[in-house]
């Protein structure tokens, strides 16, 4: 656990990503740092004072003229690092146009420490010029800015103006503070993967599926977050990367094994998220284009079942697969993968649901272990449900 002595403030700023907040309080609170949340009228609407209370340990504070103490603001200043997430256009402006208005505004003008902020916003005003400018301004003046997110937003269109998970915010406010991550996880070396193999059939078409990755990169990033040394192979997965964590990329289940040959032997945990085509197209594929026709025979044959061919050295080691499965006795055949494929665990989502799974933010998970013992997860997000699934990957190591 982190040493104390790190005095933060965080400004909670009105974007919807607010809700986000509560989190990377408790993150921050619990690696003990001493956290002070300041929160703009705006945020209101979105998350409540008790809640941000509570998870940072101290009264949130918001009022610029609070009679009780009149240098609020002087006393916050003295922090060792200035967090303003999420950070509206309007806080942006008024912080690049040195405005002293509410109590954030004011404790930013008087900090000489560090300050980060994370922008969240609909896409069209994250690039507007006047934000654009705005952002510019600050970088200038020696605050990080962390450009938001690219994916859905919101309000339901899709561009940049994510905020970003809270662990991954969580990650780069320790690395700032030179802060070691530890965590229960420490001294564990986990290989993980992600996303969707691709097979080709010429240079330009293949065989895949809708795996987005991001379950993989979730189990990745909060077992990085846990102390946990971790190798993300990603096979086709476009999604926001953090230093810390190791990427190798592939794209083929060829591909995919032998990174995984190469790295095997070094880790005590395989967690394989990845969904691996179970064909590819037998033979040796044009390079070319194939032309348009009015019929068109591919042969196909199976790939490796790479989970279950891979030996680990250390006999100790722990594999964790997923099955993602639909119809009747779904689970039953999670329950056979399991065994089959001579697993520790395997993590079971049902695929006949849209609304969570593939490509969604959220998942609803039951963890299948030898033991017979499940565990199930309720709809939630892949964040959690990968702690969840680390918490016992944690117990048996
Ligand atoms: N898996 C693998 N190699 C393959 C296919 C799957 O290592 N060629 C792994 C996946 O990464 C996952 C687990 O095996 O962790 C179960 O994947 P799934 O596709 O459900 O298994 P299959 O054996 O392909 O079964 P199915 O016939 O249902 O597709």
């Amino acid at each position: 656990m982190t040493q104390p002595g790190h005095k933060i403030v965080m400004g909670v700023t009105g974007s919807i990503a607010a809700t986000k907040s509560v989190e990377l309080a408790r993150l921050l609170a619990g690696a003990c740092h001493d956290l002070h949340i300041i929160q703009t009228e705006a945020s209101r609407h979105f998350v409540g004072e008790a809640a941000l209370a509570a998870a940072s340990g101290h009264p949130v504070a918001s009022d610029l003229f609070d009679s009780s103490d009149t240098f609020a603001h002087l006393e916050l200043a003295r922090a060792d690092l200035l967090v303003v997430a999420p950070a509206t256009a309007n806080t942006i402006a008024k912080m690049a146009a040195g405005m002293a208005d509410n109590l954030l505004l004011a404790t930013y003008l008087a900090a000489e420490c560090p300050a980060i902020i994370y922008p969240a916003m609909n896409h069209r005003m994250w690039n507007h010029a006047a934000v654009r400018e705005n952002v510019r301004l600050l970088g200038q003046r020696g605050v990080t800015v962390v450009p938001p997110e690219t994916g859905e937003l919101a309000c339901g269109e899709t561009g940049a103006g994510r905020l970003p998970e809270p662990a991954a915010i969580f990650c780069r406010i320790q690395e700032l503070l030179g802060e070691k991550i530890t965590g229960d996880l420490a001294g564990m070396r986990l290989l993980v993967t992600a996303g969707a193999t691709r097979e080709p059939i010429d240079a330009v078409r293949f065989i895949s599926n809708r795996s987005s990755g991001k379950m993989g990169f979730a189990i990745a990033e909060a077992a990085y977050m846990r102390g946990a040394a971790v190798i993300l192979i990603a096979a086709n997965c476009s999604l926001p990367r953090r230093p810390g964590i190791r990427y190798v990329d592939v794209s083929t289940a060829a591909g995919l094994m032998a990174a995984l040959e190469s790295d095997i032997d070094n880790c005590d945990v395989l967690i394989m998220a990845a969904a691996v085509s179970d064909y590819m197209v037998s033979g040796k594929q044009t390079m070319g284009k194939l032309e348009r026709k009015s019929k068109i025979n591919l042969q196909l044959e199976k790939t490796d079942d790479i989970v279950s061919r891979l030996g680990m050295n250390n006999t100790s080691g722990l594999k964790v697969g997923f099955a993602a499965e639909y119809g009747r006795d779904k689970l039953e055949r999670a329950r056979q993968k399991l065994r089959q494929k001579k697993l520790d665990m395997i993590v079971f989502n049902d695929i006949s649901r849209s609304d969570i799974g593939f490509e969604s933010d959220e998942n609803e998970i039951t963890i299948l272990t030898g033991s017979g013992r499940d565990v199930f997860v309720g709809k939630t997000s892949k964040a959690e449900c990968a702690h969840r699934i680390l918490d016992l990957v944690a117990a048996k190591g």
